[in-house]
Formats: structure tokens, sequence, C-alpha cells
């Protein structure tokens, strides 16, 4: 899910996030299983970005409904998977006349800072009973790229803070809780994850994921600062010829309480 109009300011583009961060989605295969999809089940892909883990939930015979906040990513999901529903909502605000049995999120929750609204349109879509099934970064994810970031930039003068909510188990749960649901299962585990392009994988990423948690910075000074990020990263995480982010995944199945 692109942040233009969630109110932050990261604009992905479709290709560069289909042809070089497809770990994204291919790691949402996991999340997949966890939502355990049937046929006939109406679901909903909250975030769905360019539909491959829609079509993956459709694909077990579910009538599967991608929603995201970039028209682009709609756009392409379209092209790609025409057998598919796709709607460009915000998830903060959306709402569909039918019920759904499960709404199912990947990698997109953390980009919204008003987890209230987000929960309250999600319990809402849902039928009484229906699941919440989700994985976000959760406390600690990509710390250390975030923390080197602040470092460098407060050297030079700028003040970064970071645009992601990364929650706790307890703090998302009592979150999740508040808005009618009974947490049924969670779980925050470590992830080092690849990243793709070699030696700019990291150059890459934050190119690609870092528009936010760089705008402090002016950009003629931003080639500078992030080869100084990645001199100091690299002995930790670069290995092999390849960049590894420090993900941490939380990953949670809730039901719908709400009758
Ligand atoms: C994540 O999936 O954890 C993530 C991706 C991009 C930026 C921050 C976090």
């Amino acid at each position: 899910m692109t942040g233009s109009e969630n109110g932050m300011s990261n604009q992905w583009d479709s290709d560069s996030y289909d042809g070089g961060h497809s770990f994204v989605f291919e790691y949402g295969e996991d999340v997949v299983g966890l939502l355990d999809p049937e046929a006939d089940e109406r679901i909903l892909d909250l975030g769905c970005g360019t539909g491959h883990l829609s079509a993956r939930i459709a694909a077990s015979g579910a009538d599967a409904v991608g929603v995201d906040s970039s028209a682009e990513m709609i756009t392409q999901a379209r092209e790609s998977y025409p057998d598919c529903e796709f709607v460009h909502a915000d998830a903060r605000s959306f709402s569909f006349e039918e019920p759904f049995d499960a709404v199912f999120s990947n990698a997109a929750l953390h980009w919204i800072p008003e987890q209230d609204a987000v929960l309250e349109s999600i319990s809402a879509a849902l039928v009484p009973d229906g699941r919440f099934v989700a994985e976000l970064g959760g406390a600690g994810n990509v710390s250390a790229i975030v923390d080197t970031v602040r470092e460098v930039a407060a050297d030079r003068g700028y003040d970064v803070t970071s645009p992601w909510y990364f929650p706790t188990i307890g703090e998302y749960t009592t979150r999740i809780e508040s808005h009618s649901f009974e947490t049924q299962y969670a779980s925050l585990f470590d992830r080092p994850t690849e990243l793709e392009n070699g030696s700019d994988g990291l150059a890459n990423w934050l190119d690609m994921f870092g528009d936010s948690l760089l705008a402090p910075i002016p950009e003629s000074e931003q080639p500078e600062l992030i080869s100084t990020i990645e001199d100091q990263l690299r002995d930790d995480y670069y290995q092999d010829g390849v960049w590894i982010a420090d993900y941490r995944r939380l990953r949670i199945v809730a039901a719908n309480t709400r009758g």
C-alpha cells in the first residue's frame, strides 16, 4: 500500500515494486497459508499492491477483492489479474455493502499511523466471527537501518523520525481487542530478509521504501548519506554480495466478536 493518500509521502512505482522487491509478496505466501482460504469464502486483501496475493487467494476458489490506496498499483493489479476484483480505496475509511468472511493483509498496515480507523473499518467489513489475518512489521523491524539513517542524518544536522508503525504483540493485541476482536494467534519473530540487486540492494530498498524516512534530507545530499549508511552497515548486513535487512514480523489471527 502506498502512503500518498493515507497521510504519508511515499510514492511507489509498481514496476520497480514487482521487479526489485518481489520478496514482499513471495514471503506473503506464508501468510496466505495462515489465512487458509476456502472455496466460496469472500476475502478482502487490504493493501493488495499489484495483486499477486489476491490472485493467490482467489486460486483457492475464494472470491477475493483487493484494495489499495495507490491508483497505479490497482491499475497494474487489474491488468495482471483481470478475473479478480480490485478497488482503489483508503484503508482508514473503506466500506463495502457485502461483508467479508476474512480480511487479509500482508506488509501494508505498518504504513498507516491511524490504526484505530483501519481496525474499525476492518471490523465493520467482517461478518460476525469473521477473521482478521495479518502480517506487518513488528517492534524492532528494520531497526538497524532506521537507527543508522537517524545517526548519519543527525551528524549532518537533520532530524529523522521513523514513519512506520511497528508494534509489540502486547500493544497490537490490546489495540485490536479494543475494536471487538478476539486474538487467536500472535507471533513476533526475526526474519532476516535478503534484498535483491546485489550491492545496490540497500540503496534500492531506500529508494523504494524510504521516501518518508529520508524526507528531511535534501535530495542533493542523499547519495553521499546513503553511501555512508552502507559503509556503517556493511560488516553486519552485507554477506556474499547480498544485503540482508533486519526484518521482524508480527503475525496476527483474530476473530470479529461484533455481532
Ligand atoms: C516491511 O515490510 O517491514 C517494511 C517494508 C518497507 C519499509 C518498512 C518496512
